[in-house]
């Protein structure tokens, strides 16, 4: 085995050091005892954005961006969105193994105990403006839960976090569902325990007067398949915000609003929404070129396109093209799908995409989908929250769990003034203000 060292030669003092390597990394903190003498604080490592840090260990999600491999717990992402259903791939998350029948017959009903919410929280809900954004309804909701159930502070005991997850993935498609009727001013629907964790989520949504909503099997596990797709992706924006807040020790709800805050971005879960915003602009399949250009003259990005890890086609884009065609026999298709196609054809035989490596990502697809079953471009972004939930509180739990999690806190380069003193407000001149 050859040796797990690296030897760093410091050219401003001459001085030769070895650090241990742990699974191909250096520990950062091994970087501090490089110094030019004893002032010096010591050698940081300087990386915005996370570029080329791992923050964690984790054995929840193995993700090689360069081949477009995406696991969860070992099990590849084709296989789960083919075989399991949402609570299975949840459970899978959550405990590390897949449930027996007797464990998702528990799972389920414990899932769907946990449903309903409580009616002060309904009368919350009802204060929204009802123009709200259902993200923003959504993320003020769930930290509106931290009210509902001061015990969920007690983060360190086992038997309450599974207590506070278990209210989170039964509470999300009703929290969501609420905002969705409310958005359209339509009366609240509530849970029925009859159901399974989609058709429930669909009958809160689309329920008018009949008493029961029977949701069509191919749409219905088509969203089975879109919430297994979204269930986990890693140290992403959300996660990794998830992580950050969590450390604190703050309770799960007020750890999983600020997941939903960083999920709510154009740059993450947003683009959803904003990809149907762009085929909508671009309007038809002849005017996809004259867009592309606009892109590469610098004109904004290609919405749906691109990912921090994938430099290869996303398995979850790929595995939603084929939902896509499912759920278009029943609705009918929906005619963006064509330009969403053209797009993605000219930018796949284009250099300035093929050099930068961009390609479709979960995002590209999945909104032409919602919008063919009925879902509005504003609550693409709640719906990938509902399953991001299990993964989000898998990995929140993990990093309580680990050993070597400490409260999140990084460190900065200083690049603002010296100390100077403080003149007295008359003798002051106008200054510009910083930016
Ligand atoms: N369209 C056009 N150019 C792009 C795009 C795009 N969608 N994405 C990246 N680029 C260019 C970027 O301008 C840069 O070019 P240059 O080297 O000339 O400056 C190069 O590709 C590298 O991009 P980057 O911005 O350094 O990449 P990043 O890892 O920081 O950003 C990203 C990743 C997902 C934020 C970005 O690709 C993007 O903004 N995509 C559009 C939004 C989107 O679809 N987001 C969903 C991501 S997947 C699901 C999720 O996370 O929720």
């Amino acid at each position: 085995m050859p040796d797990q060292t690296l030897t760093i030669t410091d050219n401003r003092t001459g001085k030769a050091y070895t650090v241990p390597l742990y699974k191909d990394a250096v520990r950062a903190l091994d970087l501090r005892q490089i110094k030019t003498g004893p002032e010096d604080f010591g050698l940081l490592s300087y990386d915005p954005a996370f570029l080329n840090t791992a923050a964690c260990q984790s054995a929840v999600t193995f993700l090689d961006g360069e081949r477009g491999i995406l696991r969860h717990r070992g099990y590849p992402i084709e296989q789960l969105a083919a075989q399991c259903s949402f609570l299975e791939v949840a459970y899978l998350l959550l405990n590390g193994e897949l449930p027996d029948a007797a464990q998702l017959g528990q799972w389920t009903r414990d899932v769907t105990h946990h449903t309903m919410i409580h009616e002060n929280l309904k009368k919350f809900m009802e204060g929204f403006h009802h123009d709200a954004h259902p993200m923003s309804m959504l993320m003020s909701t769930v930290a509106a839960l931290s009210t509902f159930y001061p015990d969920a502070r007690n983060v360190h005991d086992p038997e309450v976090r599974k207590l506070q997850i278990t209210r989170l993935i039964g509470k999300m498609p009703t929290l969501t569902a609420y905002a969705y009727r409310h958005s359209l001013g339509l009366p609240y629907v509530y849970p029925d325990n009859d159901l399974g964790y989609t058709n429930n989520f669909m009958n809160m949504l689309w329920r008018r007067t009949e008493p029961k909503f029977s949701a069509n099997p191919v749409l219905a596990r088509a969203l089975e398949v879109l919430f297994i797709l979204h269930a986990d992706h890693e140290q992403n924006c959300s996660t990794s915000a998830m992580r950050a807040v969590g450390s604190s020790f703050a309770d799960p709800f007020a750890t999983t609003a600020a997941a939903i805050a960083a999920l709510s971005g154009p740059l993450h879960g947003g683009a959803n929404e904003e990809v149907l915003r762009m085929l909508d602009e671009i309007g038809s399949k002849d005017r996809v070129p004259a867009y592309i250009a606009q892109i590469k003259a610098g004109h904004g990005k290609l919405m749906g396109f691109g990912h921090r890890v994938y430099k290869n086609y996303d398995p979850r884009a790929r595995i939603i093209k084929q939902v896509a065609e499912e759920v278009f026999e029943v609705t009918g298709r929906n005619p963006k799908l064509d330009i969403a196609l053209e797009l993605e054809r000219i930018a796949l035989e284009d250099d300035f995409f093929i050099k930068r490596k961009l390609y479709p990502n979960v995002d590209f697809y999945s909104g032409i989908i919602y919008q063919a079953m009925g879902f509005t471009p504003d609550v693409f972004t709640v719906l990938f929250a509902i399953p991001r939930t299990a993964g989000w509180l898998a990995q929140w739990q993990e990093m309580l769990q680990d050993p070597e999690q400490k409260i999140a806190r990084p460190r900065q380069i200083y690049t603002g003034q010296p100390v100077r003193e403080v003149v007295r407000i008359a003798e002051r001149r106008t200054q510009p203000a910083c930016r």
